[in-house]
């Protein structure tokens, strides 16, 4: 079997781990391990037609059934077979000068080893605007059949993943369509006739339902945290307020783990607003209490999703003004952008790709056309795999709750044991 795998979206500390267990797994399961470069644009793309991956022969196979004990293997098997990406020497296959014109690539065990250190995703990501057509999908679907692949591993957010559902349904009808035009032959339509989707999230946001934690969510939480150490040291010093905005889309995760992390005065999160309107009274009065205890710093954590109960943005500069105005504090914003979602995975970055990676690689083994496609998660410490469209369905449950100001489901949902 022919695994490809490929990264969407945002990137996310620990992407590159997730790569390399799945590639290593699948060459451990007797598979052939692909990767596929800037996400679902380069399975638009594909591979110029004289340049398609040369084939090789496989490497033996050994098979292992039992996980996490797989997942060692990884560290005993070191050289599986020569890697096609580093065969010119340079190693250097992101810059794309190795691979001008492929898309879809061949690999080996040698092409990702050390990937779990590196921050980012090394094959390559896009939000392709070309797959949300179908017309796209039919390119992509007609560059898997041309290069033989039968499963696809996506790992991204919810946009990407619910991405990957869309083409997995269509696929039977996008095959037909390929083999109407006669652009693959009848042979390649029946070896295709099914493809085989798991997803697996990537994301620093931390808001996909039916998983405990996203792949990328503790490394930029860990980022935040060092920020917020940073500031507070100089906030200290000159008595001041700093208000931070965090990353996180429409999910409070970042923010409200990072005040409990790193010490907040107030917080600002979509799934809970301040109750009372306006809410700048709530938070002054808030602020001003600890200022009255003796606190000489002052951090309000804004996340990027904020907003009041009517919905209206409430944006960190708004919030800088105010504390300025009415409690006369000298007051600085920081954004703190990209820094949170660039750098090297920390420790659960690389273990949890690890771990899923690899299980990914089974659930693949495991499906068939009467299986949904899954999702890999963690929930209470286990490695799990639940229905894709499921978990898509509850986490869009949960901005829909936002929209219609129902704030008590949106924190149920996120959170079934929340209490006031
Ligand atoms: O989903 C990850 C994320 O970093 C969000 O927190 C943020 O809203 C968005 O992506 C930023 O996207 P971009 O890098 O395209 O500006």
């Amino acid at each position: 079997m022919k695994i490809a795998i490929l990264t969407s979206g945002g990137d996310s500390a620990g992407m590159n781990a997730v790569v390399r267990a799945v590639v290593k797994a699948a060459i451990l399961k007797g598979c052939e391990a692909w990767i596929v470069r800037e996400g679902y644009e380069g399975l638009v793309r594909g591979n110029a037609e004289a340049e398609s991956s040369p084939t090789y022969a496989p490497p033996s196979a050994t098979h292992h059934s039992d996980f996490p004990l797989a997942a060692t293997n990884i560290i005993n098997n070191l050289r599986f077979g020569d890697g096609e990406l580093l065969k010119d020497g340079t190693g250097d296959y992101a810059s794309g000068r190795t691979l001008k014109g492929r898309y879809i690539v061949r690999v080996g065990w040698d092409d990702v080893r050390g990937w779990f250190t590196e921050g980012g995703t090394l094959i390559g990501t896009a939000r392709s605007k070309e797959f949300r057509t179908q017309e796209g999908r039919l390119a992509a679907a007609y560059n898997m059949v041309k290069e033989g692949i039968d499963a696809l591993v996506v790992c991204g957010g919810d946009g990407s993943l619910t991405g990957a559902d869309v083409f997995r349904s269509e696929w039977p009808q996008l095959v037909a369509e390929l083999r109407a035009k006669g652009k693959i032959s009848e042979a390649q339509a029946q070896t295709h006739s099914h493809l085989k989707i798991v997803g697996l999230v990537g994301s620093i946001d931390n808001d996909m339902s039916m998983t405990d934690l996203t792949i990328g969510a503790p490394t930029a939480l860990h980022r935040i945290c060092e920020a917020i150490d940073n500031i507070n040291s100089t906030a200290f010093s000159h008595s001041r307020a700093f208000v931070i905005e965090v990353m996180g889309r429409h999910c409070g995760w970042l923010a409200l783990l990072a005040g409990v992390a790193g010490g907040a005065d107030f917080l600002f999160i979509p799934e809970q607003p301040p109750k009372s309107q306006p809410w700048e009274d709530e938070m002054c009065a808030a602020i001003h209490r600890h200022r009255e205890l003796g606190k000489r710093k002052t951090l309000v954590i804004v996340a990027e999703g904020a907003h009041d109960i009517d919905l209206k943005p409430i944006k960190a500069e708004y919030v800088k003004d105010i504390l300025a105005e009415r409690l006369g504090l000298d007051t600085r914003v920081t954004t703190l952008g990209h820094t949170q979602r660039g750098g090297r995975p920390c420790a659960m970055d690389r273990i949890l790709p690890t771990l899923q990676g690899f299980k990914a690689v089974d659930a693949i083994l495991e499906a068939n056309p009467e299986t949904p496609s899954y999702m890999i998660g963690i929930q209470e410490n286990k490695i799990t795999m639940v229905p894709l469209m499921e978990a898509v369905a509850m986490t869009k449950e949960v901005s829909t709750a936002i929209e219609k100001k129902d704030f008590e489901k949106a924190m149920r949902l996120r959170d079934p044991e929340f209490r006031e």
